[in-house]
């Protein structure tokens, strides 16, 4: 594990080509509105809704309403915390590029921003998902200890597609759609809930079913990216997940 303080020390092999840099100053005001837009719309719900973790990680990595994220500006905050980065690609990456990047703390983190045509959903990621999304729950210390363990274990994996799979599924329900359990409530910290108004709704109404979290159920339990969700699970506590990605690592490797 990187101590704090040397996030992106570790050279990355497979997901080199992939590296980008991202050209802050290209934005443009109507890019920089858009995200705006995009954040005014999901805070109201979020500051009751989501977990105390995400709106504390919102906080300690700067991250604004007005103007979309400089990622070196948020590293100089993230990287002396959890050791964690968020670092540029290009998009979509092949999973051992992936997984070799979360092991080593870094976060994929797409640079582009969706357009005022597809405000509710983009297939593709973009960096409203990316960083909004996915980022603030990385100042924390013991989900960003989950988060590379988890990377760690699932590149050791790659030979093998069905115990992929059930790792995919683990990546599912905590890191894209994750909830817990604070104050009697339950409250959203996974990237799809956080970056979806739409999905964060869905959860907030009471529609999909609310198990408590258990590892084997989950890594048996099929969803559809497209759809709705209609089952998650909630934790009580991240310790939870950091040790599911611990008994994942005895179990599959
Ligand atoms: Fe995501």
């Amino acid at each position: 594990m990187n101590p704090p303080g040397v996030a992106g020390a570790q050279k990355l092999t497979v997901a080199e080509p992939y590296l980008i840099e991202q050209k802050w100053d290209a934005y443009n005001e109507d890019q920089h509105a858009v995200w705006a837009e995009l954040v005014r719309r999901r805070m109201p719900q979020l500051r009751e809704h989501a977990a105390e973790e995400y709106l504390n990680g919102f906080e300690q990595i700067g991250l604004r309403e007005d103007t979309i994220p400089n990622l070196a500006e948020v590293n100089k905050r993230l990287g002396p915390r959890t050791g964690w980065n968020a670092t540029p690609v290009s998009g979509f990456l092949p999973p051992d590029a992936f997984f070799e990047m979360l092991g080593a703390r870094q976060f994929p983190t797409t640079t582009y921003i969706r357009s005022r045509e597809s405000m509710e959903y983009t297939p593709e990621p973009d960096i409203f998902h990316d960083v909004f999304g996915h980022v603030p729950m990385h100042a924390h210390p013991v989900f960003a200890d989950f988060l590379q363990q988890y990377g760690r274990v699932s590149a050791g994996l790659m030979h093998d597609k069905e115990k992929l799979e059930k790792m995919g599924r683990l990546f599912w329900f905590t890191v894209e759609f994750g909830v817990i359990r604070q104050k009697g409530k339950v409250k959203l910290y996974g990237s799809g809930l956080i970056s979806s108004h739409g999905e964060g709704t869905h959860v907030i109404e009471g529609r999909p079913e609310i198990r408590d979290f258990n590892l084997d159920q989950v890594m048996e339990q099929r969803f559809l990216v497209s759809e709705e969700q209609k089952v998650l699970y909630a934790v009580e506590s991240f310790d939870e997940i950091y040790e599911a990605a611990q008994e994942a690592e005895k179990r599959l490797s």
